[in-house]
């Protein structure tokens, strides 16, 4: 299907020259087009410019769509979720508001595993059911590919129901969805006391058997005190990199036991959450390809403090925002609102902001050479949003300025 966009009144096309992510400086520079035209054809971009030098003959039964209203940046790419899960946990919420933390309450029997119990009894459908109805919101706010981790189930049957949720969902939605393997989330409570046997049950069974049925492209692991150590995260990704996956990584959230050195180690795509990262973690991370993935929202829900994202772009290391929408420490799957509070409470400047949820967001999925900006050739995901300038649709938070949503040249009716 073909379709041109006239007309647009600002074009934010976070352009990349072929580079695979924009690091420091680079990510100020958004290649705007004010008065841009955009022809779609065969569901990827193949012509962008200033609407003045359109002169491209096309057929009279192409779609058209005028934008003079509008302004257009890519598809967001939110890349660490955990979207498949069942329940829900406002009862911590409301305890964090009387002074319990993150780690108290996770003690008490709450925390991840709360969610574990609630998604090992929840069917397949049940849980395609719920998933998908996060999965359309996340459409209509603009996400247009996004990564799903495991990690709910902590057993063999339980983490395949989820990757098969994961999976089926990916067959089914119009958004690309990435599956991650994330059976180290938490060391669930029939192994309490002997973690290191889990860690055997995840690599010699389960990472053997999901690569098997290529049902995961990412292997990540939660490396942190009380979940799983350095070492233990060691084997597990020398055992997953054998096996084909990439790595990902849940690096220095709550405390510093040298995660984002592991990622280095064992040459992850993505270091996420840097909340505890210190300057030898910045240091050793600017000498390698890593894409530094910070979740705004994990601080602003849990009252803990932020990662320092203003260093890390300052050290000239590729930085990524993604939303970790899970029902623990981030309920919210806005990446509009990420954005607003990476810039006023982690000292982004909107443009960084913009690449850290489009480019950089893809290559943390090894995938920005398909999507993630507006260059001709490129999967055309774009979206079409009602505000007089891009900076409006962070410094105006709090609702949905989409207009419209074209994915993979498709023009998306809701
Ligand atoms: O990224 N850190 C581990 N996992 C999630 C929290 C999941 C939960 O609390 O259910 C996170 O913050």
């Amino acid at each position: 299907m073909n379709l041109l966009i006239k007309n647009i009144k600002q074009l934010v096309a976070v352009r990349s020259d072929g580079k695979p992510y924009k690091s420091g400086t680079e990510m100020r520079n958004l290649g705007i087009i004010e008065h841009a035209t955009v022809l779609i054809q065969k569901g990827l971009f193949s012509w962008i410019g200033p609407s003045a030098e359109f002169s491209q003959a096309v057929d009279d039964d192409i779609d058209v769509i005028d934008a003079s209203d509008f302004v257009a940046l890519p598809g967001f790419v939110d890349s660490h979720t955990h979207t498949v899960f069942a329940g829900s946990r406002e009862n911590e919420f409301a305890m964090r508001t009387e002074g319990k933390t993150y780690q108290e309450i996770a003690e008490a029997g709450g925390g991840i595993l709360s969610t574990v119990r609630a998604t090992r009894v929840a069917s397949k459908k049940e849980l395609k059911k719920l998933a998908r109805h996060h999965l359309d919101a996340m459409l209509r706010q603009g996400t247009t590919t996004v990564e799903i981790k495991s990690g709910y189930g902590l057993n063999e049957d339980a983490e395949i129901k989820i990757l098969h949720t994961i999976n089926e969902l990916a067959e089914e939605s119009l958004m690309d969805i990435v599956p991650t393997f994330l059976g180290a989330h938490a060391i669930p409570h029939e192994f309490k006391g002997n973690p290191d046997d889990y860690v055997d049950l995840i690599c010699k069974r389960m990472l053997p058997y999901i690569a098997k049925h290529k049902m995961a492209k990412f292997c990540d692991a939660f490396c942190e005190q009380e979940y799983f150590s350095v070492e233990q995260c060691r084997k597990i990704f020398e055992t997953a990199k054998l096996l084909g996956f990439g790595i990902k990584i849940h690096a220095d959230q709550l405390s510093q036991i040298g995660a984002s050195k592991l990622a280095i180690e064992v040459g992850a795509i993505s270091a996420d959450h840097l909340e505890q990262i210190d300057d030898a973690g910045i240091s050793a991370l600017k000498h390698s390809e890593i894409i530094a993935t910070v979740l705004p929202c994990v601080s602003f829900f849990l009252h803990c403090g932020y990662p320092p994202a203003r260093k890390i772009i300052d050290a000239g290391i590729p930085l990524a925002i993604a939303s970790n929408f899970n029902p623990g420490s981030c309920m919210s799957y806005s990446m509009p609102l990420m954005m607003t509070i990476a810039c006023t409470q982690m000292s982004l400047t909107p443009e960084e902001a913009i690449c850290a949820t489009t480019i950089n967001g893809a290559a943390a999925l090894g995938l920005s050479s398909i999507l993630g900006s507006i260059e001709v050739g490129k999967q055309a995901d774009i979206i079409l949003y009602n505000v007089p300038d891009y900076r409006y649709l962070i410094y105006h938070f709090g609702t949905n300025h989409v207009a419209k949503v074209i994915k993979h040249g498709t023009y998306l009716e809701f």
